[in-house]
């Protein structure tokens, strides 16, 4: 079976989407581990919740070398960076590149790092969204798997654009994983490889949840 671990700091919206789907027969992947950098934070509950084994990174006690050999020992097929808001150094990230997706909430390569939301307000764009990209030492620049797409409308203040992006967030992760664990997608070179073609432009989320090549 494959095997993901789950990177996060957070709530765990993402991450519970992805158990449901685990659990549900959606996803054909096991959930082997979640990492969390921070203690009390929501993730840890959710795991509880969905019985998956959690563990609190110890970076400040051990270091992110020693912390980031604990999430080797579960063997994770493919690792998900679902609110995970640390910067990972490319020590650590190196032997994971092509492994290891993230989450993040713009369309990238529109507005990595933090505060997409305010920024994208800000700007007057009359679109957001969420991206699943391969992570690479860079911030937020790796190659994008798949991207879900809302509008911004009249009136939206940051939490409102929050919302509608992350109630796409999920679909959006849980198409990308199941896709990911299909054993269709491939990293080669530092690039994407669909069913053997590299993959041009981001795969695009369809309003039924399902990834859509994109419009030429
Ligand atoms: C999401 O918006 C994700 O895109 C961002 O952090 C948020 C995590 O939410 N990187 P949750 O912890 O999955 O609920």
């Amino acid at each position: 079976m494959y095997r993901i671990a789950v990177l996060a700091s957070g709530r765990g919206s993402n991450f519970a989407a992805l158990a449901a789907a685990c659990r549900s027969g959606a996803i054909t992947a096991e959930l082997v581990g979640v990492f969390c950098d921070r203690p009390g934070a929501g993730v840890l509950q959710r795991a509880a919740e969905f019985g998956v084994p959690a563990q609190l990174l110890e970076l400040k006690r051990c270091g992110e070398a020693a912390a980031f050999a604990a999430l080797a020992t579960v063997q994770p097929d493919l690792i998900v960076c679902a609110g995970y808001m640390r910067i990972i150094s490319a020590d650590v990230l190196t032997p994971w590149v092509g492994r290891m997706i993230n989450i993040h909430p713009s369309l990238l390569p529109n507005y990595p790092g933090l505060h997409t939301h305010r920024r994208v307000l800000a700007a007057g764009d009359v679109e957001s969204g969420a991206s699943v990209h391969f992570v690479i030492p860079e911030l937020d620049a790796g190659p994008v798997l798949a991207q879900a797409r809302v509008p911004v409308l009249p009136g939206d203040d940051e939490t409102a654009l929050a919302a509608r992006v992350l109630s796409r967030e999920h679909p959006l992760l849980r198409a990308s994983v199941a896709l990911l664990a299909s054993g269709r997608v491939a990293w080669r070179d530092g690039r994407i490889e669909l069913d053997g073609q590299v993959l041009a432009q981001p795969l695009q989320l369809d309003a039924q949840g399902r990834l859509q090549p994109a419009a030429a």
